[in-house]
């Protein structure tokens, strides 16, 4: 199996690696527009293989060429955020970028299936469907898998228990807007609300809203440790076809009565991309938290258009 990450940058240096690591597939192509980047990035990763023990072969390119007839593609390429943007602020260059990368690399790979991690992200997981001509079960973005593990992070923290123990769900936007949903959040198999009193959860709800500006915070720049991480999960999942059950933004067509939007819902990966769309029992205010939420995407993808028209 063959792996096209393209922007080797932060982001996509790492999905490169972690993908390597796996030792899951034969091949993984770094591709940039910046000369020597994704070449040196790839030969550093590749230089690792001896100490991590993997056999991918991890090659850097600036040539669409080389990444023909790829199984999965990883869109990384972009600006990310700088200390007070939002990544809202981001729309119009990403999506001009995000639009180039996905006509250059579906000409040489139609029948792949393509993760969206550039920001922001549900609207760029609409520009690469729509530039794509894809299928829509052969697109979607990444973004609720990094904010679920910001999620049982904190939770984690707080309750000084294993992360391997935490299950959880959180749907929406990746954005401000995004719906955790602690009802469906267990420790140990145990709800969380048994175990934590509500003003506790609320406060690691809104951390973890919060969490990518956090990080803009500290560092100047965006995340890319664990959202590295978050997208080769997906990666893995579709490659081993193990059905995991993740949050992934999709293409709705009235699944939680809302259509013609990428946004986060829980999906079962595997060969075939999104192989199904969960739909679970909403209360009406959370119901009220993914109206808000969509509303928010959509808003973004009437001031895209908005810009592109001028
Ligand atoms: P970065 O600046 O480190 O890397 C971006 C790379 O994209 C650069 O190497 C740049 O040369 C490359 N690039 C720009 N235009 C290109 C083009 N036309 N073709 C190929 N490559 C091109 O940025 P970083 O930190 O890796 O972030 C990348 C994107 O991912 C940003 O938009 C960021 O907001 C987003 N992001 C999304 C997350 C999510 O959860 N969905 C999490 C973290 C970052
Ligand atoms: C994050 O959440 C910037 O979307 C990126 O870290």
């Amino acid at each position: 199996m063959k792996v096209t990450v393209v922007g080797a940058g932060n982001v996509g240096a790492t999905v490169a690696e972690c993908v390597a690591h796996k030792d899951m597939v034969s091949e993984v192509i770094l591709i940039d527009i910046v000369e020597g980047l994704p070449q040196g990035k790839a030969l550093d990763i590749q230089q690792s293989a001896p100490i991590h023990l993997f056999d991918t072969r991890v090659t850097g390119t600036n040539d669409y060429s080389d990444t023909a007839d790829s199984d999965i593609c990883v869109i990384t390429a972009g600006l990310p955020r700088k200390p007070g943007m939002s990544r809202d602020d981001l729309l119009a260059k990403n999506a001009s970028i995000v639009k180039s990368v996905t006509e250059q690399f579906v000409a040489k790979s139609s029948n792949s299936i393509i993760i969206v991690v550039s920001n922001p992200l549900d609207v760029m997981a609409y520009v690469t469907y729509m530039t794509s001509g894809f299928p829509s079960q052969r697109v979607m973005g990444m973004a609720g898998v990094l904010d679920t593990a910001r999620y049982r992070t904190f939770i984690a923290m707080e309750l000084g228990v294993s992360v391997k123990d935490i299950q959880a769900l959180l749907m929406g936007g990746h954005g401000d807007t995004m719906v955790p949903l602690p009802r469906y959040t267990t420790v140990g198999g145990i709800p969380l609300p048994e175990l934590m009193d509500a003003e506790t959860i609320e406060a690691i709800v809104e951390r973890t809203k919060f969490g990518g500006g956090e990080i803009v915070k500290l560092e100047g720049t965006s995340a890319w440790y664990a959202p590295g991480a978050a997208a080769a999960q997906m990666v893995e999942s579709i490659v081993k076809n193990s059905g995991r059950v993740l949050p992934c933004a999709a293409w709705l067509t009235g699944q939680y009565a809302e259509e013609g939007i990428f946004i986060g819902v829980p999906a079962r990966l595997g060969t075939n991309g999104i192989e199904e769309i969960i739909e679970i029992e909403l209360e009406d205010s959370e119901q009220a938290l993914m109206r808000d939420s969509a509303q928010h995407v959509r808003d973004n993808l009437a001031t895209l258009e908005r810009l592109q028209a001028q």
